[in-house]
């Protein structure tokens, strides 16, 4: 079975055509497009329809737009986060420039949505449920935007409560891993029921996917996580290790926290001083005890299903992406 998916998702990413020209809009986007990335969301699609009984290849154009989707996210992300690189290598505007990074992300956004487009080959039986599709993925994609403009709004404040921490990542990163298994259900024909059962392990995967992203942006292994480790430190992001520490810091390392976080003159000591705070406030600890408690919750919403190979797949995605290192 998994030979089966890594096939079909393998030949329908090959089957993705990019045109050639004008090659400073294309150039970039088959750059992001081939340099790979983990693609555990278009997986997710394809793994929820078969959950719910539905059929993989007729998935795929949901698969495939969910990862350009993604990737499309990235480029412009890098741009607002100051990210120059991204799966070990340059990221698109720093390898070639801002202009040609918004361009280039505008352009895999609509071939994202083209890409949806082709869902049901315009066969009249599937038009309904292609509107379907649509209305969902226009509203995460509005989700996202949101998310992102709260995780900028929050790089100037120091109140940030974790409340509003959880509703910016729900709808930043959560909101797509989500959709990826909704949209899964909605092509397998999903009842109500089934589908908030999808979204609820979407939700919580993805929650628990960003809390583990903050982690491994500030303990992770730099040979391996593939961005700059430390940066959400220099960029003064307000992540779960931030918003935490802020919280039970006394005032001595509030204020080198204060100090510190989104200093454009932050370097490699002060990034250490802050992990070292991080560590000594129990934040670290408490960020990988929230990343084990979703993931759980994801779990329990899983064993709702019925015991089948797509299930146990999904199980074991799950067990992969805890112990992920990038
Ligand atoms: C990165 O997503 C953006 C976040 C939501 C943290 P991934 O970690 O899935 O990125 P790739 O596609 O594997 O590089
Ligand atoms: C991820 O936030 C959210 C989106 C890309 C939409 P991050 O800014 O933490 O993602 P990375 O760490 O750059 O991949
Ligand atoms: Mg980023
Ligand atoms: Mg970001
Ligand atoms: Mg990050």
């Amino acid at each position: 079975m998994r030979e089966h998916l890594d096939n079909l998702l393998e030949s329908a990413f090959t089957s993705i055509s990019i045109p050639d020209e004008p090659a400073s809009l294309y150039d970039p986007v088959r750059y992001t497009m081939d340099f790979g990335g983990k693609r555990f969301r278009p997986r997710l699609v394809l793994l929820t329809a078969g959950l719910c009984g539905g059929d993989l290849e007729e998935a795929l154009p949901v698969a495939l737009a969910v990862e350009m989707l993604h990737n499309f996210t990235l480029i412009h992300d890098d741009i607002m986060d100051n990210a120059n690189t991204r799966r070990g290598k340059p990221s698109v505007h720093k390898k070639w420039d801002k202009p040609t990074a918004i361009l280039s992300g505008d352009v895999l956004f609509a071939l994202a949505m083209k890409q949806l487009n082709e869902y049901g080959n315009g066969e009249p039986e599937f038009l309904q449920t292609r509107a379907r599709l649509m209305s969902r993925f226009l509203d995460v994609i509005q989700t996202v935007c949101d998310g992102q403009a709260l995780d900028m709004e929050f790089q100037s404040r120091d109140d940030v409560t974790t409340e509003e921490y959880l509703a910016m990542i729900r709808a930043k990163t959560a909101a797509l891993i989500r959709c990826s298994m909704e949209m899964g259900a909605i092509v397998a024909g999903a009842d109500d029921q089934m589908l908030r059962k999808c979204a609820d392990i979407g939700n919580h995967t993805g929650l628990a996917f960003q809390i583990q992203d903050d982690l491994l942006d500030a303990v992770g292994d730099s040979g391996k996580f593939g961005k700059k480790v430390g940066g959400d430190i220099i960029e003064g992001k307000k992540t779960y290790l931030s918003i935490l520490a802020l919280e039970r810091a006394d005032d001595t390392d509030r204020n080198v926290l204060k100090q510190i976080l989104g200093n454009s003159k932050t370097g490699e000591s002060e990034i250490l001083r802050v992990i070292r705070i991080y560590h000594d406030l129990g934040v670290i600890d408490s960020a990988a005890k929230a990343v084990t408690r979703h993931y759980q919750s994801a779990r329990q919403q899983l064993e709702l299903f019925e015991e089948s190979d797509f299930r146990n797949e999904i199980n074991v995605l799950l067990d992969k992406l805890k112990v992920r290192d990038n």
